[in-house]
């Protein structure tokens, strides 16, 4: 019987086995997560209760909130519904919003009863271009929702004077930038209303969640109600894992609030969320490190410091875009696009708006590669490799 000669250098068994998919997002969770779930399952309060409101708690201390409070929500969308109406926000009014940003804030803006104006963004940040904004300042503008995009603070600071020239409601959608600090104070630790997500894909997942920090207690009481059908002692009782048989219903009201089960997630997370930030950032400086030379591809305009990142967003210049997906995806390597802008939805099409001059062309240069908390280092360096490769 013939014998085959053996070939030289065989490929390895790791060598021939497809490469692992790497993802935009993963979760961060452990063992950690399955005993607070656990562990509230054993309490026997399934819905809203006592671990909504340890989480709530951890949220204010997690943002250092002085005189400011937390109402936690089972979306960062019903968040952005709840501060719209206890800003006061309805029928006949304007909200002037970046269309560079995720539906979520439009549908929100739509269910308080008042109209989206879209406004620009600015190339260097992404975050609403104030200049442009004060030029759609209508007799009907009663807001203004500015979102930091990707965890990197908007012209924060102009947004505020913007508020105060025209005495409007800032609304922060801070959903990228849960712990991002801005001159040393996170955000939503001061101003006026900002909204946070804990959905499946935040730092901090409850799997799904949100919150709304105010200063009045009197706002409190108000989103406590909207939150729960507008009954009026229902998150007191509750919060001690018991319920309200008598009540009273003194306001419009849904059904918004935070579960003990998800809450506890939550709480497993917010435990954890300083390593998470710092491992976050970390692979962000990594990719500032591999891309920042790379003729054709712009990184983000920060070094992190301060940046809770949510996600890390590179511009690829000269209509490249799509070809470098694909050459990712033949690596196994996945990416993102945030966001397909918000006039060119069909639902959308017909609100007012500025000039998109320049949202027009960052969402056709935006690429979110994979960033995770704790990410594997294999799977940073060969994402770098699969981005690097398309250029040499
Ligand atoms: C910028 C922005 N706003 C609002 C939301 C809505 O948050 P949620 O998914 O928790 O409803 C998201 C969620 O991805 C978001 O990215």
């Amino acid at each position: 019987m013939a014998r085959t000669e053996p070939t030289l250098n065989p490929p390895s068994r790791a060598e021939m086995r497809p490469l692992e998919p790497i993802p935009v997002f993963a979760p961060c969770t452990g063992i950690d997560t399955i005993k607070h779930v656990t562990d509230a399952f054993d309490v026997g309060w399934l819905g809203m209760g006592a671990t909504t409101k340890e989480f709530e708690e951890r949220i204010a201390a997690f943002l250092e909130l002085e005189n400011r409070y937390v109402v936690a929500t089972n979306t960062g969308t019903s968040a952005l519904h709840l501060a719209l109406l206890v800003a006061g926000i309805g029928p006949g009014d304007e909200v002037i919003t970046p269309s560079f940003n995720y539906v979520a804030d439009h549908q929100a803006i739509h269910a308080a009863g008042a109209e989206v104006v879209m406004c620009d963004v600015r190339d260097d940040n992404r975050g609403i271009d104030v200049a442009k904004a004060e030029a759609l300042i209508s007799e009907r503008t009663k807001a203004i929702v500015p979102l930091h995009f990707a965890g990197i603070p908007c012209d924060q600071a102009g947004v505020y004077e913007l508020a105060r020239k025209y005495k409007l409601r800032v609304i922060e959608d801070a959903m990228h930038g849960f712990g991002t600090r801005i001159e040393g104070k996170r955000i939503g630790s001061y101003g006026d209303i900002a909204c946070f997500s804990f959905d499946p894909v935040k730092i901090v997942t409850s799997i799904d969640g949100g919150c709304v920090i105010v200063n009045d207690p009197g706002d409190v009481e108000r989103l406590r109600h909207y939150r729960f059908l507008g009954v009026d002692r229902e998150t007191a009782e509750r919060y001690k894992n018991q319920r309200a048989w008598e009540y009273d219903v003194v306001s419009e009201g849904f059904r918004y609030h935070l579960t003990n089960i998800l809450a506890s997630v939550g709480v497993s997370q917010i435990k954890r969320v300083e390593e998470f930030i710092r491992s976050r950032v970390e692979v962000c400086r990594r990719y500032n490190a591999a891309f920042g030379s790379v003729a054709g591809l712009r990184i983000p305009e920060s070094d992190f410091t301060d940046v809770s990142p949510f996600i890390y967003s590179l511009r690829v210049e000269g209509g490249k875009r799509e070809a470098l997906i694909e050459h990712m995806k033949a690596r196994n390597v996945a990416a993102g696009i945030h966001f397909v802008p918000v006039h060119k939805h069909a639902y959308f099409a017909d609100a007012r708006r500025g000039d998109m001059g320049v949202t027009d062309r960052v969402v056709e240069e935006s690429l979110t590669i994979p960033l995770h908390s704790n990410m594997r280092p294999d799977f940073v360096e060969r994402t770098i490799e699969a981005i690097l490769s398309f250029y040499r």
